[in-house]
């Protein structure tokens, strides 16, 4: 079954307008949680953050987050999804084709679970990534669906084997492109401030905390990639990667060319956090 604004349907019984400005525009907000064990992690986190960027593009979620709420969880129990995600996404909804909001519009929430394996593997022995030029828009703080910035820098990721992109503006490094961008310099722990130019990332709030309890010093700070060039060891953060460490930048090594003792002390900390 799937949500469909405030109640569980079958996926086939429901149609999506050609005319939804989802579908035309991007223009439309989502968020992706995950389950541990029955549980969605964060949830209220989650749900302010729809809200939050709901608000930033004028738009009124279709139904209440306490009824949202409710909704993601019978999902979870009818699927038996003990373990997975759900992405769900609400568009300003169908109306004739044209830019300013329509005032008939009516917004459309779906949303759906899946099931990706945690990348176990991955966390234990680091993944590699890219850097590239961040050519997205000037207000990555919402969780806009509008990615095609994201998704060309993944993509060029992927052609040369890589897990991610790491995004910089002008030198400066921003996060990846669907995620969250740490490094640790002699065992501070460094990434750029929240604001218009990166996600609030629900991971990162939490790595933050894990910080705060594992007594590891933060900077939030903007660093350049000449800095990143000297960092002892690097991590991307989001809700299906959790911690992960990176091992190489562009081919060559961060650090020791693997997963480091402050990545790893902040990986145990997640882990309590996460169950
Ligand atoms: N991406 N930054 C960007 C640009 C993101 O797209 C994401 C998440 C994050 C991490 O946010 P969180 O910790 O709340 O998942 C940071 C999701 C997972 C996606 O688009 O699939």
């Amino acid at each position: 079954m799937i949500i469909y604004n405030d109640r569980l349907v079958e996926r086939e019984e429901i149609q999506i307008d050609i005319e939804d400005r989802g579908y035309q525009f991007g223009d439309g907000v989502y968020e992706l949680v995950s389950i541990y064990d029955g549980k969605i992690f964060r949830l209220k986190e989650h749900l302010d953050r729809l809200q939050y960027s709901a608000e930033q593009i004028g738009m009124t979620l279709p139904v209440s987050l306490s009824t949202l709420e409710t909704n993601l969880y019978k999902l979870m129990e009818v699927e038996k999804i003990e373990n997975g995600q759900i992405y769900f996404q609400v568009t300003r909804g169908p109306a004739p084709r044209n830019h300013p909001f329509p005032p008939s519009a009516k917004p459309v929430l779906t949303g759906y679970s899946m099931f990706k394996p945690r990348p176990v593997e991955s966390m234990q022995k680091g993944v590699s990534v890219i850097i590239s030029e961040d050519l997205r828009w000037l207000r990555c703080d919402i969780k806009s669906l509008n990615l095609l910035g994201s998704i060309l820098a993944k993509q060029k990721a992927a052609e040369q084997g890589a897990i991610e992109a790491i995004l910089h503006r002008n030198g400066t490094v921003t996060e990846g492109s669907a995620s969250n961008f740490f490094m640790i310099k002699d065992g501070k722990l460094h990434t750029h401030p929240i604001g218009n130019l990166i996600l609030n990332g629900i991971t990162r709030i939490v790595v933050l905390e894990c910080a705060a309890k594992a007594g590891i010093e933060v900077i939030e700070q903007p660093f350049t990639l000449k800095e990143l060039e000297q960092a002892d060891e690097a991590f991307i953060t989001s809700s299906t990667m959790e911690i992960m460490p990176v091992v190489q930048i562009d081919g060559k090594p961060v650090g020791a060319g693997h997963p480091g003792e402050v990545t790893r002390r902040l990986q145990e900390q997640f882990e309590i956090a996460r169950t």
